[in-house]
């Protein structure tokens, strides 16, 4: 396979173009990606503007997961264009079908679903159901927590960045410690400390709740914190507590879903139910789409006309969410990201040994972060030569996503699921090529 393929310079000069008219005509405010303009990608390969191939590790930002522009996906698209595009909330064939299909694939007891645009909507859409329900309006969220840029959303989220000067936040949210365990705040070793981040909790509801706890959120694996895996059965006991308690238990899986971490859905990995789901990104591979599945005895607490949106459930968007989730299903690319996943690990566990920057990796199938520090003993991050590595692989042919984390030191490495094993190889041979070159040269 003829990729990766640098056919100019870096950036070449249409890239350039755009990245130089983006700055003149659109904000600031998204998050700097390397200086390119995508043309075109197909299955895990992305092509530039200037004709420049290269190795796919971002799936868009874990969206594209069956691959870029499969025919069947977007025949779907096209035959569903030329029938209708936006019906409001009347029902359509699509809609009804992907509702169905969700409740059909999902736990047992999450029996209706409601289609909505983005994955900020659909956390936004089950904290509104959470409080309808329970009549309370307190929820408990996570310091390092993503759920999206909207006013709920962003009062979930735990990351400064995010939330900085845009106060106050939605008010009731009250934020705990998530198991970071390679930056323990109390040192801890999660083999032994009892859950320490579990303990906060009970100390929360004593201190800080007045006792009107609505909701639980948290992610599976927090993605914008740094791709940080909950510690053993963490999740399990999480949800336990929750449901001792009668708190509704609300798992963001708009980004660990259909397929990402080696189970269809990341709540198979630790055996719970949650009560409500959020989908999101790997839903529709590429259109704009999410979902909130849930227990129809919160979700029927709304009233007509309290939760929906003008493009929520578009027939186009469900159309493509149906072929996407077919494909998924009959490729079994969850166990495919299984497969690769571990395969990934190995390899860069290896690496952690051989380079002193990598300080840590984790990850669940194919969503895995490396984290980058100055020195394996003193853990201090380094954002410098993480920043450096993006760069370093992207001049190299492989794309990777900008760096994230709560100290911009850890990259995600996100393939689409379906990527071909050499495409996969070479990819890691190039991090690997780079990881070299900067630790050389720092
Ligand atoms: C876990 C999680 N929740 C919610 C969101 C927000 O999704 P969207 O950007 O579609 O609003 C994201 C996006 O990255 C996410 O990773």
């Amino acid at each position: 396979m003829d990729v990766p393929k640098i056919v100019t310079e870096l950036p070449g000069p249409m890239s350039r173009r755009y990245v130089e008219e983006s700055k003149r005509y659109e904000p600031n405010s998204m998050s700097e990606q390397v200086p390119i303009a995508w043309k075109k990608a197909e299955g895990a390969v992305v092509e530039d503007v200037d004709g420049n191939r290269y190795i796919d590790f971002t799936s868009g930002v874990l969206v594209t997961n069956i691959g870029h522009c499969r025919p069947e996906h977007v025949r779907a698209v096209q035959e569903q264009a030329a029938l209708a595009m936006n019906t409001y909330d009347f029902a359509t064939p699509q809609r009804v079908e992907l509702a169905k299909k969700l409740v059909e694939i999902t736990a047992p007891n999450l029996d209706k679903a409601i289609i909505l645009s983005t994955g900020a909507e659909a956390v936004e859409s089950a904290i509104k159901m959470a409080r309808r329900y329970t009549r309370k309006y307190e929820v408990i969220a996570f310091h390092g927590a993503f759920h999206g840029r909207t006013y709920g959303s962003m009062s979930v989220g735990g990351k400064q960045g995010v939330k900085k000067h845009f106060g106050p936040m939605l008010p009731g949210i009250l934020h705990a410690p998530f198991p970071y365990c390679y930056r323990c705040l109390w040192d801890k070793n999660p083999e032994d400390c009892g859950y320490h981040c579990l303990k906060y909790l009970d100390w929360l509801l004593e201190t800080e709740s007045t006792g009107d706890v609505a909701a639980l959120v948290t992610e599976s694996y927090q993605g914008g914190a740094g791709s940080i895996v909950p510690p053993g059965n963490f999740m399990k006991q999480l949800y336990d507590w929750c449901e001792k308690r009668g708190i509704i238990f609300i798992l963001d899986e708009v980004q660990s879903s259909f397929g990402r971490t080696g189970n269809l859905f990341a709540y198979e990995h630790f055996g719970i139910q949650p009560n409500l789901l959020c989908l999101g990104k790997g839903i529709g591979s590429g259109v704009p789409i999410s979902a909130v599945v849930g227990e129809s005895r919160i979700m029927d607490a709304l009233e007509p006309g309290s939760l929906s949106s003008t493009n929520g459930g578009n027939p186009l968007c469900c159309a493509a969410a149906l072929t996407s989730i077919d494909i998924l299903l009959r490729e079994n690319l969850s166990d495919r990201a299984a497969r690769y996943g571990d395969a990934m690990m190995a390899r860069f566990e290896n690496m952690k040994e051989r380079f002193e920057p990598l300080g840590d990796v984790r990850g669940m199938g194919l969503a895995i972060g490396l984290e980058l520090v100055k020195n394996k003993r003193s853990k201090a991050p380094d954002a410098e030569i993480t920043k450096l590595l993006v760069d370093e692989c992207w001049r190299r042919g492989l794309l990777l996503i900008a760096p994230i984390g709560f100290y911009g030191n850890v990259i995600r490495i996100a393939p689409p699921l379906s990527i071909e094993e050499e495409l996969l190889c070479k990819g890691v041979e190039i991090i690997e090529d780079a990881l070299m070159a900067v630790t050389e040269a720092s």
